[in-house]
């Protein structure tokens, strides 16, 4: 039987050994050769002098960015990082494309430097995303100051055949059977076949690899923030149940949003066989041993100066408003602009979508700087970044007491 063949098996649900030891698409002496101590060493390319430049992709290019502080700039991170001076970043603060999950407006495909041209987030396979995050974090290393943070808001993605979604709103129609496309027809297909030990429903722990890349590109992995998504207890009320009571059946959402606004909110994964994810991570880098970390300026945030944080954060995701589906709440860049920047330092989100960070650095007192990748997504960070001044100061949530006492 060819592989072509197996593999249209698997596709139709006939092949019944998916997945395990059984599996003829992964031959088992390719999982028995597996160590655990195995993890994904830095590739060469990544270890050169000089990474080699950008490759464009057809069409017009972007215009070359200038790095001018209190800006936001449309550009590729890749070409914005070696604009900016040494050692001029106080704390990177920013939530990347998660990999395999959104298809974000204005998509643009990326010249990597290990030759690969596709948007960041849309890569095959997590350890290409992985090296892409990692070619990220080295320029990083350069424009941040020897006591300089970076707070890499991220979440685990699973290696299974799914559709990269536009907004949370685009998967519950989608299970809530609303929605024509079929996974073959779709252009944001993600297969997960043919991956060297990740099996069909395998949690890719990209989180942790980006962690250990870190760690061997010479940062320091200070913590790993858990960030607690509040409305998650909740999400089930969102949907209506159907005539049963009944919300999901075989992992398949059975209701349908009780209004467009809930479906805004947060929309709950549709699992049977697993916990319902609800939590995403916050990696804490360092450059140096010692760097600027002082909890005693949360105080201006109320809350008591006598006492660190805690890793697990809990407050709930945003409401979608404006074009953006992965806006991260004001909360998340407020802790961590406090923790990890003085007023004057200069704040920098790479990733700077609606511009969340931006503007609560501005609140703060801090400089910024930030670039997207995407036009729609600048020009509301702009508008939102003029209203700064405007907008009523918002009291500390309740969370900010999550306490405990100070560590080293
Ligand atoms: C998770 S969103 C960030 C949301 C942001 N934290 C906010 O609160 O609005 C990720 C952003 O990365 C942008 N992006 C993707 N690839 C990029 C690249 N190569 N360079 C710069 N920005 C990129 C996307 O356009 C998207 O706006």
């Amino acid at each position: 039987m060819t592989e072509q063949r197996l593999r249209q098996l698997a596709r139709t649900g006939q092949l019944r050994w998916r997945g395990s030891m059984k599996d003829p698409l992964f031959p088992s002496d390719q999982l028995l050769a597996l160590r655990p101590e195995q993890v994904p060493p830095i590739p060469d390319w990544l270890k050169l002098e000089t990474l080699p430049p950008p490759r464009r992709r057809r069409g017009r290019p972007l215009n070359p960015p200038v790095y001018l502080a209190d800006t936001v700039v449309r550009a590729n991170v890749l070409d914005v990082l070696p604009t900016m001076p040494e050692s001029c970043v106080s704390a990177v603060v920013c939530s990347p494309p998660y990999w395999g999950q959104r298809v974000y407006q204005d998509e643009t495909p990326v010249g990597w430097g290990d030759g690969t041209l596709v948007p960041f987030g849309r890569e095959e396979t997590p350890e290409s995303y992985v090296a892409h995050t990692l070619q990220i974090l080295r320029g990083i290393l350069r424009v941040l100051r020897p006591e300089g943070t970076v707070w890499w808001n991220i979440a685990d993605s699973y290696m299974t055949r799914t559709i990269a979604r536009k907004s949370s709103s685009d998967r519950i129609e989608h299970y809530a059977g609303r929605s024509r496309s079929t996974w073959a027809g779709n252009p944001y297909k993600r297969s997960s076949y043919g991956h060297s030990h990740l099996k069909d429903k395998d949690l890719s722990l990209v989180p942790f690899l980006i962690a250990v890349g870190a760690q061997k590109l010479g940062f320091w992995v200070r913590s790993v923030i858990v960030w607690s998504k509040q409305m998650a207890a909740n999400d089930f009320d969102l949907v209506q149940p159907d005539g049963n009571g009944r919300t999901f059946e075989d992992g398949v959402l059975k209701g349908t949003p009780v209004n467009s606004v809930s479906a805004h909110v947060h929309v709950p994964e549709t699992v049977t066989d697993r916990p319902i994810t609800a939590h995403e991570y916050i990696l804490l880098l360092t450059r140096s041993e010692r760097y600027d970390y002082k909890f005693e300026r949360l105080q201006s945030a109320g809350s008591s100066a006598a006492v660190n944080v805690r890793t697990v954060w809990t407050f709930p995701p945003t409401v979608w408003r404006g074009s953006h589906s992965a806006r991260f709440p004001d909360e998340l860049p407020r802790r961590c602009i406090l923790l990890g920047s003085d007023e004057g330092g200069l704040v920098f989100d790479p990733f700077a979508g609606e511009g969340t960070t931006l503007r609560m650095a501005k609140k703060l007192g801090r400089r910024y700087f930030g670039c997207d990748i995407s036009p729609t997504y600048v020009r509301e960070a702009r508008a939102a970044l003029k209203r700064v001044l405007s907008e009523p100061e918002q009291p500390a949530l309740p969370s900010m007491l999550e306490v405990g006492p100070a560590a080293r």
